[in-house]
């Protein structure tokens, strides 16, 4: 039997109704969440005693970690959004006067003038973690150096400045933590024992180098690097035991581990490894100083476009075919075997020099894109230097955070090669256009990042070390759908982009 057209109609607005009030229903309901998680961080939406209650844990925070509390704020906000202090530095700066109206903290007003430890000439030192009984507050002043604690920061100045709260105990008892170099120390450019952790001054020192498998079943981290080699034994049964792989190249470059279950922590120059290993690491002193005004003009006297020092003809993410296209719309002048610009390795510093003085425009072109993957083609070769670096390698997201604030043009603001020639033939007809992608010269520093102080006070984080965490495959993690592309990312889909070395 057929139903009645006007049945159908009805049928039809009853749907269309429903529709809607799941729709508003669900608005309703994502606004709740949003309320709910921004609710920690606004004292306006609280009640008056929880108000006065994270005020307390505050002011304590402030007493004995200034320093810490403001570089944990580098970690949340990336440095390179222009974001007015955050409703968590705002909270802070208000309670920092009402701090000192009161006490006046000595520790607090050293903490304010002294650069922390890993800056050049940096003398401020961490103080042993402070500890909390109540549940709430531990999870306010956790330490935050493991990646699932903060899922967009690298962690690097938290890892630099945690000390255990015991540290005067760990000292006195003279243990040490050992970390076993299962590919030798060679290929690490170590010396066994303390020495690295001593003569970087790292405020965690408690550690020793080794490279005696028999040790295996009794250190406290086995590290491998590049290459995971399986020890042959059982694991020690207080799976407190660390296995910890290192990967410098990207995962074009790098091995696959055949064994799952096998490896604990990671450090890469990705930022949600374990211990972050970056190629280097721009950090400001003062993250709400971004910018300055500079005394140079960066565009005076230079009368060439774009250059580019490269040897590698055939990278897979065709930034030669990229830079051929751009050729057609600029003059760009390639140095070395893929362009007709010699520029030999022997007069190199004579080769940088032309860079400073003639050139607009530099290519910093990794020669893979991959997530994070950002070398020191990029910070030493252009960013060090009197000239605008063009950047194509990770995502445009990871520069943004890594790299200081508006110092670089990314490939891929740009529709096409012409497109971007475009906007580099405005930048040259407007010096103060040119000169603003330099203003951050002078804010802040590319720190050493000291790896080996942070691998030895991660090890000592007996929280994480109980906690038990591994990467069930870590190939899934390090070389999976979406890690890296072969095409831009503008147009890039995951799916079609896992790599195997098989
Ligand atoms: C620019 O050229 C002038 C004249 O040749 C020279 O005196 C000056 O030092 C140059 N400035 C820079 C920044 O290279
Ligand atoms: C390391 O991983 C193993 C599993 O392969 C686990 O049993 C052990 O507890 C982990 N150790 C730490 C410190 O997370």
């Amino acid at each position: 039997m057929r139903r009645p057209k006007i049945s159908l109609k009805k049928y039809f607005y009853f749907t269309l109704i429903c529709a809607l009030l799941l729709i508003f229903g669900f608005n309703l309901k994502e606004y709740e969440i949003w309320k709910s998680n921004r609710e920690p961080r606004s004292l306006l939406s609280v009640t008056q005693q929880q108000q006065q209650q994270r005020q307390h844990e505050a002011i304590n925070e402030m007493k004995g970690l200034i320093v810490w509390e403001t570089t944990s704020t580098y970690e949340s906000a990336p440095p390179a959004s222009p974001v007015p202090a955050s409703d968590q530095d705002q909270q802070l700066q208000e309670l920092d006067a009402e701090e000192e109206g009161a006490a006046g903290d000595r520790r607090a007003q050293t903490a304010a003038t002294a650069k922390p430890w890993f800056f050049r000439n940096g003398e401020y030192y961490p103080k042993p973690a402070k500890t909390f009984s109540n549940r709430k507050a531990r999870k306010l002043h956790a330490p935050r150096l493991f990646p699932q604690e903060d899922q967009h920061g690298d962690r690097v100045v938290n890892q630099l400045m945690y000390v255990p709260h015991n540290y005067e105990q760990i000292k006195a008892s003279g243990k040490l933590k050992t970390i076993l170099l299962y590919n030798g120390l060679g290929p690490w450019n170590v010396k066994k024992g303390r020495e690295v952790f001593l003569r970087s001054k790292c405020p965690v020192d408690t550690c020793e180098l080794t490279a005696n498998r028999d040790l295996a079943s009794v250190a406290d981290m086995i590290l491998y690097k590049d290459t995971y080699i399986p020890t042959g034994i059982r694991r020690p049964n207080n799976h407190k035991q660390v296995n910890m792989m290192y990967y410098l190249e990207c995962p074009y470059h790098t091995q696959n581990v055949k064994v799952p279950d096998a490896i604990n922590w990671t450090a890469t120059y990705r930022r949600d490894s374990t211990v972050m290993a970056p190629y280097e690491k721009w950090q400001y002193y003062d993250n709400k100083v971004q910018q300055q005004e500079q005394d140079h003009n960066y565009a005076l006297n230079k009368t060439k476009k774009v250059a580019w020092f490269v040897s590698n003809c055939g990278a897979r993410n065709g930034r030669l075919q990229y830079a051929h296209e751009l050729q057609k719309h600029i003059e760009v002048d390639i140095y070395g075997g893929c362009g007709n610009y010699k520029c030999p390795r022997s007069t190199a510093d004579r080769c940088f020099d032309i860079l400073d003085n003639d050139y607009k425009f530099y290519l910093a072109f990794e020669n893979s894109n991959c997530r994070d993957y950002i070398t020191e083609k990029f910070f030493v070769n252009a960013l060090n230097r009197k000239v605008l670096p063009i950047v194509m390698g990770a995502r445009p997201e990871d520069y943004e955070v890594s790299a200081p604030r508006r110092s670089y043009i990314h490939v891929d603001e740009f529709a096409s090669p012409k497109e971007l020639a475009e906007y580099l033939h405005i930048l040259d007809k407007d010096d103060e256009l040119y000169n603003s992608y330099f203003k951050w010269k002078g804010t802040g520093e590319f720190i050493n990042t000291y790896f080996w102080c942070r691998v030895c006070s991660t090890l000592h984080n007996e929280d994480q070390l109980r906690k038990s965490s591994w990467y069930h495959d870590v190939n899934d993690w390090w070389r999976g759908a979406g890690i890296c592309t072969s095409g831009s990312w503008r147009n890039f889909k995951a799916r079609m982009d896992v790599i195997s070395d098989d």
